[in-house]
């Protein structure tokens, strides 16, 4: 299985590659390491650094025959893609163009794409499915949407395969310690976290103690890392067996509150963890959860971790 990872030195990225190797593929990686990290890299696969803006450096690694392509190169702070949408429409929108067409030109058949539960905006019904009607209410959802309807086009046409992996809250870190370049500006709770732990922030800000919930904090569903980088593998395998495109949520199904987040930190590192409550943050849903049964059925796929304490141990 020859396989080109874009965006394969990234947080999600790395941990694809590590799985990949693991199934004995052979691996390309395509970055411009503007967020991933060099460190992340792993030796036995081959390395192009590269932009996919450079539509000619793009198309030019294309050549070497893949027969697949995970596409994890977007942009992925949502606040930011609200501020900055140019930088998102650019990176997000025609980066994935260019894969498209990269892929059209080369003879390439099968993409597996991250898209993400930012595609659902406010869920209307829970657990979300992938049949909930699609409402982001961010820059950065508009994009993963978007990229989805531009791949269900280039399927009909240029019949490329495709599937669309929608993450719900991406969590943890490879158990075995193999990585370990961090995000350099993260935005989301457990990296904060880890940093609040590791001294480097004074305290966490939670965002709202007053929602409709079981303590009202807001409610998410974890998926780890490793667990959302064995779908990859499952999901490139299942287009090259012929298989029909596909969107599949990737989740665990449960839901964890911020609180119980807090309390599970505190159980690992054995003392409070300072917390500081605060007003909502704009855009956040009370609850969010994944209905995860198809990527069951159609990847075989189920995920290792539940229990919020293990992911967050492999976090710290
Ligand atoms: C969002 C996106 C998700 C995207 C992810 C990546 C939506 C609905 N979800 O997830 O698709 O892939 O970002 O960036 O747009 N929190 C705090 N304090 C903090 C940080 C977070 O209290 O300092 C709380 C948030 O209010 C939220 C929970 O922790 O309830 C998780 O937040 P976060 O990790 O930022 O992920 P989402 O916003 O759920």
């Amino acid at each position: 299985m020859k396989v080109l990872v874009i965006g394969g030195a990234g947080y999600i990225g790395s941990h694809v590659v590590k799985a990949l190797l693991a199934d004995h593929a052979d691996v390309t990686v395509y970055d411009d390491l503007s967020s991933g990290h060099k460190i992340n890299l792993f030796p036995a696969a081959h390395f192009v650094e590269g932009n996919i803006l450079d539509y000619g450096q793009l198309e030019k690694t294309m050549r070497q025959g893949f027969e697949a392509v995970v596409h994890l190169a977007a942009k992925k702070a949502v606040g930011e893609s609200m501020i900055n949408p140019e930088l998102y429409a650019e990176n997000n929108l025609l980066g994935a163009v260019h894969i498209l067409n990269a892929m059209a030109q080369n003879n390439v058949k099968a993409l597996v794409f991250s898209s993400s539960a930012a595609v659902y905006g406010m869920p209307e019904y829970l657990p979300v499915d992938e049949k909930h009607p699609l409402n982001p209410i961010s820059f950065y959802g508009f994009t993963k949407q978007e990229t989805e309807r531009l791949m269900d086009w280039y399927d009909r046409l240029k019949g490329i395969k495709y599937t669309a992996l929608r993450y719900f809250n991406a969590a943890g870190y490879d158990a075995s310690g193999a990585i370990k370049g961090r995000d350099r500006h993260p935005q989301n709770l457990l990296p904060i976290i880890k940093e609040v732990v590791d001294g480097k922030r004074q305290y966490l800000s939670v965002f709202g103690n007053d929602y409709e919930t079981r303590d009202g904090t807001c409610i998410r569903d974890y998926v780890h890392v490793s667990d959302l980088a064995d779908a990859h593998v499952s999901a490139i395998k299942r287009l090259l067996a012929g298989r029909p495109s596909g969107i599949f949520n990737l989740g665990t199904s449960q839901g964890v509150s911020v609180k119980e987040v807090i309390d599970a930190t505190e159980r690992i590192i054995g003392k409070p963890l300072p917390v500081r409550f605060e007003e909502h943050r704009l855009g956040d849903p009370a609850v969010l959860v994944a209905a995860s049964d198809l990527a069951e059925s159609e990847l075989g796929w189920k995920p290792r971790y539940t229990l919020i304490d293990d992911i967050i141990r492999t976090e710290l």
